[in-house]
Parts: C-alpha cells; sequence; structure tokens
C-alpha cells in the first residue's frame, strides 16, 4: 500500500524522463527507503484480510503532511458474531473505531464531536504530544459534554502503533466499545513485508438478552479482579477468518485495548518474530511461541503461518495468570480467527529481513530515584482498594515531581495478588532488570506489566513538556479504583490547578 502511494507520487516525474534517468532514480529511491532488492510486494490472495481488517479513517486533508479526520462518539448497532449484534458505545459507528493512519512527523487534526449519553475525552496513548492535547480532563481539558465537539492537533513525531480511548469513567467506556488503532508509519523502517494488519484485541460483556453490562457488574470484587468480557474480539469481531498464502510473510501490528483482559496469542506453534512494542521497533528481533500483550501493550510481529488449504489454522489467546482467580476453573482458551490457506503453491520469496534499530540506553548516572509501592489495603467496613504509594508522593493527590530534561528510575514494588500493567502518559521509557541494567532487545515503552509480587524498574527522561502526566494501571478497573497517580513536570501551577 506504502509502495503503491510511492509510485502514484512518482508517476507524474517518471513519465517526462529519459528511461535511463528512470531507473538510476528508481533505484536511488529505493536505497533511500532501505528497500534494496526484496521489493516489498503483497504475497497475499486479493482480498485476504476482508473478513477481519478493522475500517479506516478518511484524510480530508489534501496536503500530504496533515491528515485530518472527524471522529464522532455515539451509541451505534454493531455486530460482533454472525448471530449477535448490540447497541455499543462506538468512534464513527465501528468497533472498534477507525484506524489512523499517519507518517511519522505529520500533524494530525481530529475534530471530535461527543453524541454520547454522557461526557468524554479522546487520550491519544502513547504519543508524546503537549499536554493540552493528552485528552485528560480538568487537567488537559473540560469534558466534552454530550453534543459537543473539541479538537485535538498534534504531531506525531514517533513511528509504531498507538491507540486512541476516553478518559472520563474509562472502565465503562472503553469496555462497552471506544477505542482505536493509531498507526503511525515510517515509510524507511526497512522492514520490506507488504501485507499488514492492524489487530484491535479486546473483549465485550453482555448480559444474557444481548445487551451491554453494566460496568460495575460484580460490585467491589469485580473492581479487584479487573472485570473480563464474555466475548473476545479481534477487530471487533468474536470470530474472523482471513485467506492467505502459506509461508509468506505478513506484519502484525497488534494492541491490546480490553480493559482488563490479558491476552496470550498462539498461532499452533508458528512463530511471532517480535521487532517493535509500544514506541515503534525494537533493538532486535526476538521469536516467542506465545506473545504475551498486557491491557494497553503493542507488539509489532511478523508472522508467516504455512499449512495446506484443507488445513486451517487458529489464531487463538491462551489463559494468562495475572493473580489469584484468573485462570482457575476456566476454558483454557479463546479463538480468535481462522487462518485458512489459499490454494496454490507455498511462498517462496525472500525471507523477511533482519529488523533492527539502534536505540541508546538512557543514563541513569544521576537519575532520581522513585520508589512506589502498589497494595490492596481493606478499611475497617469498606470495599478492599487498590493503592499506589511512595515516599516522593506529595500527600493525598498521588504526584510525583520532575524538573524539565530530568531523568528518573522508578522502581515498582508490586505487594498485590494480582498483575498490573503500568502506563505513563506522554513519555517512553526502558525498562531495567534487577541489577539496574537496561533489558535487552532495548525497547520504548509506555505501558509495563508489574507481575504480582514482584517489582520492575525503568527509566524515564521526562523532557521539555511541562505538565501533569498521568500514570495508572491499565486494567481499568483499577485505575478507576484508586491505581492512578500524577507525575508533574516543571512548573507547579499547572499541578495547583488539577489538584487544588
Ligand atoms: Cu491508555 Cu491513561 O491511558
Ligand atoms: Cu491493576
Amino acid at each position: 500500500m506504502l509502495w503503491r502511494g510511492w509510485c502514484v507520487a512518482c508517476t507524474p516525474r517518471r513519465a517526462a524522463m529519459h528511461p535511463a534517468a528512470r531507473i538510476a532514480v528508481t533505484i536511488a529511491v529505493l536505497g533511500l527507503l532501505g528497500v534494496g532488492r526484496a521489493v516489498a510486494q503483497s504475497a497475499q490472495p486479493r482480498g485476504w484480510d476482508a473478513g477481519v481488517k478493522a475500517q479506516e479513517a478518511s484524510d480530508t486533508n489534501p496536503d500530504p503532511r496533515i491528515v485530518e479526520i472527524s471522529l464522532e462518539a455515539r451509541v451505534a448497532r454493531v455486530d460482533i458474531a454472525p448471530e449477535q449484534s448490540v447497541d455499543a458505545w462506538t468512534y464513527n459507528g465501528g468497533v472498534p473505531g477507525p484506524v489512523i493512519r499517519a507518517q511519522v512527523g505529520d500533524r494530525l487534526i481530529v475534530h471530535f464531536t461527543n453524541r454520547l449519553p454522557a461526557p468524554t475525552t479522546v487520550h491519544w496513548h502513547g504519543i508524546r504530544l503537549p499536554i493540552e492535547m493528552d485528552g485528560v480532563p480538568d487537567v488537559s481539558q473540560p469534558e466534552v459534554k454530550p453534543g459537543e465537539s473539541f479538537t485535538y492537533d498534534f504531531k506525531v513525531p514517533d513511528a509504531g502503533l498507538f491507540w486512541y480511548h476516553p478518559h472520563v469513567a474509562s472502565a465503562e467506556q472503553v469496555g462497552f466499545g471506544l477505542y482505536g488503532a493509531l498507526l503511525v508509519e515510517d515509510p524507511n523502517d526497512g522492514v520490506g513485508v507488504a501485507d499488514q494488519l492492524v489487530m484491535v484485541l479486546s473483549d465485550m460483556s453482555l448480559v444474557p438478552a444481548g445487551t451491554l453490562e453494566p460496568a460495575d457488574a460484580g460490585g467491589s470484587i469485580g473492581t479487584v479482579f479487573g472485570r473480563e468480557g464474555s466475548h473476545v474480539l479481534l477487530n471487533g469481531r468474536e470470530h474472523s477468518t482471513m485467506t492467505v498464502a502459506s509461508g509468506a510473510p505478513q506484519r502484525w501490528r497488534i494492541v491490546n485495548a480490553a480493559k482488563s483482559r490479558y491476552f496470550s496469542l498462539d498461532l499452533g506453534g508458528s512463530l511471532f518474530r517480535q521487532i517493535g512494542t509500544d514506541g515503534g521497533l525494537q533493538e532486535y528481533p526476538v521469536d516467542h511461541d506465545t506473545l504475551t500483550l498486557a491491557p494497553g501493550e503493542r507488539a509489532d510481529v511478523i508472522v508467516a503461518p504455512s499449512g495446506a488449504a484443507d488445513a486451517p489454522l487458529t489464531l487463538r489467546s491462551v489463559l494468562v495468570y495475572r493473580g489469584f482467580g484468573t485462570i482457575e476453573g476456566r476454558f483454557p482458551y479463546d479463538d480468535l480467527a481462522t487462518i485458512d490457506f489459499a490454494d496454490g503453491p507455498t511462498y517462496s520469496g525472500p525471507p523477511p529481513r533482519d529488523v533492527t534499530r539502534a536505540i541508546v540506553p538512557t543514563p541513569v548516572t544521576g537519575a532520581t530515584a522513585v520508589d512506589l509501592e502498589v497494595a490492596l489495603v481493606q478499611a475497617p467496613d469498606q470495599a478492599p482498594e487498590y493503592q499506589i504509594s511512595g515516599p516522593l508522593f506529595l500527600a493525598k493527590a498521588k504526584i510525583v515531581r520532575a524538573q524539565q530534561g530530568e531523568t528518573q528510575v522508578w522502581q515498582v514494588t508490586n505487594k498485590s495478588s494480582w498483575s498490573h500493567p503500568l502506563h505513563l502518559h506522554g513519555f517512553f521509557f526502558q525498562v531495567l532488570d534487577d541489577k539496574g541494567e537496561p533489558v535487552r532487545p532495548l525497547a520504548w515503552k509506555d505501558t509495563v506489566n508489574i507481575p504480582f509480587d514482584s517489582t520492575v524498574r525503568f527509566v524515564v527522561r521526562f523532557d521539555d513538556r511541562p505538565g501533569s502526566w498521568m500514570f495508572h494501571c491499565h486494567i481499568l478497573d483499577h485505575a478507576e479504583g484508586g491505581l492512578m497517580g500524577m507525575v508533574v513536570v516543571g512548573d507547579a501551577a499547572r499541578a495547583d490547578h488539577a489538584h487544588h
């Protein structure tokens, strides 16, 4: 697709050229793109992804460096399975919302309108944007009330798969269907695999009558566990089918948008070659038998499933043990999609290249130590509640302070019996091992799983974007239940405004 875009752009100029010059230009451009000989061309049958891919946003701005779209949150009837439709909360009428595509460095303008029966905002998960565009009510902007609009306008400085979702009553609103992918592509990333699929993983709970289950089902116990939906969805459908060429590499850009569920993908023994994570490509690829994603995390993987036309594979998610009661007595897996193999010869093209990226480890010398602790506490006669605390916290407001340009090493100790995927708004970090060395392959993360009874460390450098940036568990029931805090970068006035 990218490839076709390039050809169209070049056609007028190339038409006027001497054939030899044309070849020279072509080679030069190929070199620039880092594509070399293995020109990325689809190896899949026509329409291979028609049964699985998500709707796409349409860019109404003719400027090639500006992506301008309209996004409307509204209740709409969606089909999550052939015999199951539901009035969900949607962006532009679909679950997931439209895939928004941009190229690294582009300006993204989103004209957002709220037609829901409740206030909302849009948060751009993982994007290093100014605080005014972060979508956190009362910090970045007022809530967008029913009938109101808000225009988000920012640059996308990093290539990678990001995503968007509300930051008002997020457990409820995400659980009801509000989330979508924001794919920021780098035409020079050198991956060289033309067939690409954005996969938004999620789940949804319906009551037997087929309507959305209320977000407080199961009371405080539901909150402590984190509510997983009864229907497991890949791009909004309970069961999808794709038809692929056996053995042909394809690139999957995956986000776990579920409010509590962890996914561990299994492709019947076929490997997942992971080349990237939350903040784009990683230092070097790593092969996995199963690919685990906590809520909020992303993965960029190359897969090359192979098989015969009469022996389809199943992409499934196996249960992840994320603490007491999370696997006991449950069916061990959920099927996400059937992969059918087209008739025809097995793929014989070149294997995908080794994708690497030079990432400089963030220096930790002189970094400020920030020690945080997550625990489940229960006061007499009260419902149990998650708490996050630490010596650097400004008492009740749960504020960590940082100067612009300051580097901090966070050590987060999870003393509760459940795992928590911790997400920091606005900044990437690098995960450190227990000796304080960066974990290899080096990678930029914005969400990291903190397993129960464990400690995770990471180093983060706060740049020149002052503001109050949230951090919270991306099990959204936990976040709503108190597992959230704020990093105030620079200028304290903003914090006082936010936490008067
Ligand atoms: Cu993906 Cu504060 O969220
Ligand atoms: Cu949590």
